[in-house]
């Protein structure tokens, strides 16, 4: 593994974008459907409402939306792009990839265009695809995008994971920098990391190839989500922290400097845990989990997007990316924007 970045930044973030579906469902809502309060929820998650999409809503719209909106504040054209990769954990088909549809929508006529399955980080692996992309020349200009429909995956018979999820994405346009003066802007470093051997703890069990979709896995129901979450919880508090360090050292700065901590929203408490860890105080940490509950790789765009509407965000500042995820996977990103 390459040590240090000796050339960046080689990529910049010229726009954002976000699409959430317009059906708010509250914490009520499950409480009058399943054994669970609204303060349990509130207490062990922080979340408070997420968004579901409605059947003919695809992943496909959420991540056209979001992509026109982010295009728009870049000031490009969809001819323009050279390249889109898509994270997503919830493709509308498992064949072609989403990309390709969205590439679609879009009229990106010029584009190559993928998918990524990295679950929660999904945005994260993406922004490091997209950087490699640029800095190797394949491409000027990315869009990156994380987008999810949890509720096609979530059973929402299950008490234990039907209230976390909910449905989003996010879009970034990503393109090449000449970086200038002595702060230049741009992604300044990247982290990735995974360890397949904790897969179990959350995954699908059926509906793949190996378990293709049978009258057995309906009845079973081992097409949903399944998650030990207690589990999941201690290793995601101890990846975010290995994540954060590792971004924040890449980048050759410490995490006095870093303006806001942009972390997966997936629980209130991971978000705690991780901001000690940094030595961050929670008002230099953006937290919508309580609006958007896990969206999964929509998460870290969904914050993102909101802080620099909220001028929490603005030229110069310091920035660190989190996330963790099913696989297990995690990353982490320090941008200066
Ligand atoms: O996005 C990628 C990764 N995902 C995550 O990071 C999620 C990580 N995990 C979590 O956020 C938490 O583990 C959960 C929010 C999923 C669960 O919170 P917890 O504090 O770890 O609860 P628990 O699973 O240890 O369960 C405690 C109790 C159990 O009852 P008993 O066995 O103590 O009687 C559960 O059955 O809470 C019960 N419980 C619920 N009670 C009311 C579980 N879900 C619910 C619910 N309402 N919805």
């Amino acid at each position: 593994m390459s040590e240090g970045p000796l050339r960046r930044p080689f990529a910049a973030i010229t726009g954002l974008g976000v699409a959430v579906p317009p059906r708010v469902v509250d914490n009520a809502w499950f409480a009058e459907r399943l054994d669970t309060s609204d303060e349990w929820i509130v207490e062990r998650t922080g979340i408070r409402e997420r968004r579901i999409a409605d059947p003919t809503q695809t992943v496909a719209d959420l991540s056209r939306e979001a992509a026109e909106h982010a295009m728009r504040e870049a000031g490009i054209t969809a001819a323009e792009i050279d390249a889109i990769v898509l994270g997503t954990a919830t493709p509308d088909r498992l064949l072609p990839s989403t990309a390709c549809d969205l590439q679609v929508l879009l009229g990106a006529v010029n584009a190559t265009a993928f998918d990524i399955s990295a679950a929660c980080p999904g945005f994260i692996y993406a922004l490091t695809v997209a950087e490699g992309l640029i800095a190797s020349g394949q491409s000027r200009t990315t869009l990156v995008i994380g987008a999810e429909k949890l509720s096609a995956i979530t059973d929402m018979q299950d008490r234990s994971t039907a209230i976390l999820f909910g449905d989003g994405a996010g879009a970034a346009v990503v393109r090449r920098t000449e970086p200038t003066g002595d702060k230049p802007r741009g992604i300044l470093s990247t982290f990735l990391k995974s360890d397949g051997r904790l897969g179990n703890l959350l995954y699908r069990p059926g509906g793949g190839s190996s378990d293709p979709l049978s009258e057995k896995v309906l009845a079973e129901r081992s097409h949903y989500l399944r998650m030990s979450g207690r589990e999941v919880f201690k290793a995601a508090v101890i990846a975010m922290a290995e994540a954060s360090d590792e971004a924040i050292r890449r980048a050759g700065v410490t995490a006095d400097e870093i303006d806001l901590l942009v972390p997966h929203q997936a629980n209130v408490r991971i978000i705690e845990a991780t901001a000690k860890h940094a030595g961050m105080p929670m008002d230099r940490v953006m937290v919508n989990v309580d609006r958007y509950g896990n969206t999964s790789s929509a998460s870290i765009p969904l914050a993102l997007d909101q802080a620099v509407r909220e001028g929490r965000i603005g030229p110069g500042s310091l920035v660190l990316l989190v996330a963790f995820g099913a696989g297990f996977t995690w990353g982490s990103a320090v941008v200066r924007w």
